[in-house]
């Protein structure tokens, strides 16, 4: 089998995003594989822009690196409860596009965040959000990595054993799906 494509979707567009250590911790953990961070720094959605420019190119390149992965891992900060406006204005800019990349896609999701629950309640949600897109959605082990900001160690890597744990069961379940 050639080398797994997993590509990473991180709801926090700052440099320094916990959720994309997350991720890059969930590639290391998911072992070899070709590992893409996707660019979501689209613009905010407006239909009339889309009539006029139509899709822009970052999102036709978006969905078309989803398309081409075997296996795709999603993480969200939880901003007043919910997932990322980053993160739900990219799902919706991707569901424009002509390419449809989701339907019976192995995806992982997860979050971080800075309260104790580790944004519990926006990867609810951001679940909700993808039933439209009819992805294979691993139910579990859950990821929500509290107080994600001393989560870290200097190397980047989750000092929590228990996540660390959980983390490599959730990966090895994605592989499996591929
Ligand atoms: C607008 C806003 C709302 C937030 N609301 C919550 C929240 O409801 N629960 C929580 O645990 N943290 C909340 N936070 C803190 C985030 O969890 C924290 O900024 C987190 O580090 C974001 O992820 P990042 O490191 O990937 O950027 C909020 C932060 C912002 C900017």
């Amino acid at each position: 089998m050639s080398t797994p494509k997993l590509v990473g979707i991180s709801g926090s567009l700052r440099s320094g995003a916990t959720n994309t250590m997350l991720l890059a911790e969930a590639a290391r953990l998911f072992g070899d594989c070709d590992y893409t961070l996707a660019d979501i720094n689209f613009p905010l959605y407006n239909g009339d822009d889309e009539a006029v420019s139509g899709v822009p190119a970052a999102v036709t390149a978006a969905a078309q690196l989803i398309a081409d992965a075997d296996a795709v891992i999603i993480s969200t900060p939880e901003y007043n409860k919910g997932p990322s406006g980053a993160l739900k204005n990219a799902l919706d800019w991707i569901s424009r596009a002509d390419v449809k990349p989701w339907g019976g896609k192995p995806v992982a999701v997860m979050s971080a965040a800075a309260g104790r629950a580790g944004g519990e309640r926006a990867q609810m949600v951001l679940r909700g959000f993808m039933v439209p897109f009819r992805p294979v959605i691993l139910q579990g082990p859950e990821i929500h990595l509290a107080g994600s900001g001393s989560a870290f160690d200097d190397n980047g890597h989750l000092t929590g054993e228990i996540y660390v744990k959980e983390l490599t069961a959730l990966m090895q379940d994605l592989r499996g799906l591929i």
